[in-house]
């Protein structure tokens, strides 16, 4: 069955004869046994302020861990090699195209102080991601932020102006799918560049969340690194893998370019713990559907929810969803906080909308009667 089979089975299966929405994940999750949720917290509070995965742990990541404590007095490089090579045996590459990182935004951090200089701005959209432009201040090289076009796109011909502007070098971020928007942009736009784009053109194409997508229109820039060293594809153990405090990520490139990348690595960055556990995540071939089935459970009950009370919503392509909150921002977050739900932070310019994570079922459905209350005292 193809990973849509699989959701749509999944969803039907966990959402037919629920009576409370612990049901439906009880049935998501039927057949995998230990995998208990790690979101709410010991208070009570839910969070749903950060996009990470509500189910945790997978079962034999969890075991991994334990099993890999003994060893956790040495350094990591055996372990380390092994996720770089196991990475690449999955995506069909070799190992000198793959750089660990302490989650991916050291990767990120790694690029921008490889490649961003005072003569090589950075161009990032606007709202997005904010760790690259958070990692490039410092420097105070020139960046500039261009706003996404209406259908929440990256406007890559404006990014495209900008950046190749007197045939300087650049460095551009594009986030697919965007954080905090939730929306793709047409990969087959972001390719057409590339092809064309002088390689002093360096794009840093993030996809941490490239395992939620289902939009026909996008596919992975990974098979573009080989032809061009100028694309680095970076991507996460902490989204689809629970694994975000465990804090691994990985970067893909041409190995030229992973080489200017581990010039900025920190020494045995890629912790043991958080090997073994990735090397399990990647052998367990059911996972990424299980996460990815739970979470459509969730948008769903998001999706119902926001249509009930009329709030316009961004078609999300993650673990996330934008949304309208009619009112000040900054009172709506301290009211779900007081109501025991943590929600995500402002989004400038977006100041309008609030982006919340999605959580488990039960957890949702809170959100959902929260939100609700919120309209019945005309706060939204
Ligand atoms: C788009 C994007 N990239 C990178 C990251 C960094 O994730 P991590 O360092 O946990 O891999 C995040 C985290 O939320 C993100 O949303």
């Amino acid at each position: 069955m193809d990973r849509r089979g699989f959701v749509t089975a999944g969803m039907t299966a966990g959402l037919a004869g629920v009576s409370g929405a612990g049901g439906a994940l009880g049935s998501l999750l039927a057949g995998v046994p230990g995998w208990g949720p790690g979101k709410t917290l010991p208070d009570g509070t839910i969070r749903l302020s950060s996009n990470e995965n509500p189910l945790g742990l997978s079962p034999r990541a969890r075991q991994a861990v334990i099993d890999a404590i003994p060893v956790a007095n040495r350094y990591p490089s055996d372990a380390a090699r092994e996720v770089e090579a196991a990475l690449a045996r999955q995506l069909g590459t070799t190992p000198d195209h793959v750089i660990l990182g302490a989650g991916s935004t050291e990767v990120l951090q790694m690029a921008v102080q490889a490649y961003q200089s005072p003569h090589a701005p950075m161009v990032v959209a606007e709202p997005t991601f904010e760790d690259v432009p958070r990692y490039q201040r410092p420097f105070a090289y020139d960046m500039v932020a261009v706003p996404l076009l209406p259908d929440m796109s990256h406007d890559l011909g404006r990014m495209r102006e900008v950046a190749e502007k007197d045939r300087r070098p650049s460095v551009v971020y594009v986030c697919n799918p965007n954080n905090p928007t939730g929306t793709v942009t047409p990969s087959a736009e972001l390719n057409e560049w590339i092809a064309d784009a002088p390689e002093t053109t360096m794009f840093l194409v993030d996809e941490a969340y490239f395992e939620y997508v289902d939009d026909p229109r996008y596919t992975s820039a990974l098979p573009l690194v080989d032809a061009h060293p100028n694309v680095i594809v970076v991507r996460t153990f902490s989204k689809i893998f629970g694994m975000a405090g465990l804090r691994l990520g990985y970067g893909v490139a041409h190995p030229g370019t992973i080489g200017r990348l581990r010039d900025f690595i920190s020494s045995n960055n890629a912790n043991v713990l958080a090997s073994h556990a990735a090397l399990a995540s990647l052998g367990d071939q059911d996972l990424v559907a299980r996460s990815v089935a739970v979470n459509d459970a969730a948008k769903q009950i998001a999706h119902a929810t926001l249509d009930e009370l009329s709030l316009e919503y961004l078609p999300t392509q993650t673990n996330f969803i934008m949304h309208r909150i009619h009112g000040d921002l900054g009172s709506y977050i301290g009211r779900m906080r007081d109501a025991g739900i943590r929600v995500g932070r402002p989004f400038p310019p977006m100041l309008g909308w609030n982006r919340v994570s999605f959580g488990l079922p039960e957890e949702m459905e809170r959100w959902a009667e929260t939100l609700r209350g919120f309209r019945e005292r005309s706060w939204m």
